[in-house]
């Protein structure tokens, strides 16, 4: 499937970051290694990666990581996420960063979810997370 709204050049740029990612997680009681990027409105690139704690429920997942250095970075309008993994096809976020990143992805916001092949497969934040509650739904009852 073709990029939704980014360059080739951007989205292999966002895969490769990703892809590398990987080698920063803290993962030794899942061995599950997980690795995500963002690429946002202007042009920049963040990353993170898992990071486990002894304490099991405790540990934080790659796209929460990688939202948040760059949202404490000041960025937050974002163009697109690349999460990756070694299993094949490529793992979906799970629930609870599906909303985390609701809070600063539109529907529309192309979500790459990588193999260890290498492959994607693309989803739109809205499909990942359909009938969501955002931070707009908070205005409503003010
Ligand atoms: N994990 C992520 O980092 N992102 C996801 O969306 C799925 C799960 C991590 C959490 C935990 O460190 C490991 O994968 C196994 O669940």
């Amino acid at each position: 499937m073709a990029p939704v709204n980014l360059t080739e050049a951007e989205l292999s740029t966002l895969s490769a970051k990703a892809i590398e990612a990987k080698a920063a997680a803290y993962c030794p009681y899942s061995h599950f290694r997980v690795g995500a990027s963002l690429l946002t409105e202007d042009g920049t690139y963040f990353i993170g990666a898992n990071v486990e704690n002894a304490s099991y429920p405790v540990g934080i997942c790659a796209e929460k990581n990688a939202i948040g250095t760059a949202v404490t970075a000041g960025h937050k309008s974002f163009r697109a996420v690349a999460v990756a993994s070694d299993i094949i096809p490529g793992t979906s976020p799970c629930g609870s960063c599906r909303q985390f990143m609701r809070q600063f992805c539109p529907p529309s916001l192309p979500i790459y979810m990588y193999g260890t092949d290498g492959k994607y497969v693309m989803k739109t934040m809205g499909e990942l997370l359909p009938d969501s509650f955002g931070p707009e739904d908070l205005e409503k009852n003010r």
